[in-house]
């Protein structure tokens, strides 16, 4: 440890997703929908949906970080803090962290903690880390989203507006200390506007009941997420775009010195608003959302792994992460790569 500044680089990354491929076809015999209204609204083809017995949010989570850890060429026994960004923890408390700390079998007394900011929280987490990095605090940081949503969805016609976005998933990054300067995490920006906490949310088990336990037994149906969607749609494509240029005008870049965005894939069509909006060449953002769906906090580090492996990030790249979500939170980070 020391307590020069410094900057924090992604020294690894990796994803994993749930073997059980649920097209729009599968959906189509659950509720009442098709394949056109789905890939016309949202872009998804099909996304994931975890198996009960072998996936769990911090399973999922431990396949990606070991495939993050090897590219780093470091051993779970290197990490010195875990960040776990889910909105689908394995138990109501404790949270998914320390679990994914025993999944890895790490044993020595880590510091772990969960980040609740759904669909921007693996940025929000990025930062946090980067902060522990830049300040010497820590050395190597594991950085987590990992989500299933699939069995907490209104799997029926009643809840088809929600369930055919969301996919099952996990994504991971190794943050550690830049190792030549001018790469590395430039800056991070994180936001939130709680006055719309109510438009996309899962309400109970909320804690504010008399008996809580009674209440859901009683009001199962807000168990299930709730999304204003047209609102929602309204807010993204302006948050988007304005988070990213703050990120670009603190480090005096403009749209087109973006080597690779990739944007939290919340809807196709959103990301194609951005990119027109930013000016930006097909080669220059990543969706995957086709293939996945929206798996919230995953959906950031699945979609960088994925453009890392196919070759579309090169060291020296400008790389800008971007999200918004539930809260309503949104962040973005640029990176040097
Ligand atoms: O990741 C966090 C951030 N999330 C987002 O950014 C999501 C933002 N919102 C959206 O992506 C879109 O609002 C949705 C894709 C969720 C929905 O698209 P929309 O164009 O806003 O549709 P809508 O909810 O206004 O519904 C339009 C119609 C309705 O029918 P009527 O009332 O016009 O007859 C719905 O009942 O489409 C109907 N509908 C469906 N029909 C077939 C809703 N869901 C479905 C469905 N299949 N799955």
């Amino acid at each position: 440890m020391n307590n020069t500044l410094r900057f924090s680089e992604i020294a690894g990354v990796g994803h994993y997703v749930p073997d059980r491929v649920v097209t729009n076809a599968d959906i189509t015999t659950l509720m009442e929908t098709t394949d056109e209204w789905i890939q016309e609204r949202t872009g998804i083809k099909e996304r994931r949906w975890f198996e009960e017995g072998k996936d769990t949010t911090a399973s999922m989570a431990a396949n990606a970080a070991r495939r993050a850890l090897e590219m780093a060429g470091l051993t779970p026994d290197d990490v010195q803090m875990i960040v776990f960004a889910t909105l689908s923890p394995d138990y109501f408390f404790p949270g998914s962290g320390v679990l994914l700390q025993r999944e890895l079998g790490i044993k020595a007394p880590i510091p772990a903690f969960d980040v609740r900011n759904q669909c921007s929280g693996f940025v929000y987490s990025l930062s946090m880390a980067d902060q522990f990095i830049k300040t010497g605090m820590y050395d190597t940081v594991l950085v987590v989203g990992s989500e299933i949503h699939s069995s907490g969805l209104d799997i029926s016609t009643r809840g088809r507006a929600v369930s055919v976005i969301f996919g099952d998933g996990a994504g991971a990054v190794v943050l550690r200390p830049s190792t030549e300067e001018g790469h590395g995490i430039l800056s991070t920006h994180l936001h939130s506007q709680g006055e719309h906490a109510e438009e996309l949310i899962v309400k109970e088990p909320g804690s504010n009941r008399n008996n809580r336990v009674q209440y859901v037994v009683d009001n199962e149906l807000d168990m299930y997420p709730f999304m204003n969607g047209q609102n929602v749609f309204k807010h993204a494509v302006v948050r988007f775009p304005q988070v990213i240029k703050e990120a670009l005008d603190q480090n005096g870049y403009q749209p087109q010195d973006i080597d690779m965005l990739i944007p939290h894939q919340a809807n196709l069509r959103i990301t194609q608003y951005v990119q027109q909006k930013m000016g930006l060449t097909d080669d220059k953002i990543y969706s995957n959302i086709q293939r996945y769906g929206n798996t919230t906090a995953a959906s950031v580090p699945i979609a960088l792994s994925e453009a890392y492996q196919e070759g579309r990030i090169k060291r020296g790249d400008l790389v800008c992460l971007a999200a918004f979500g539930s809260g309503f939170t949104w962040a973005s980070a640029l990176i040097k790569w």
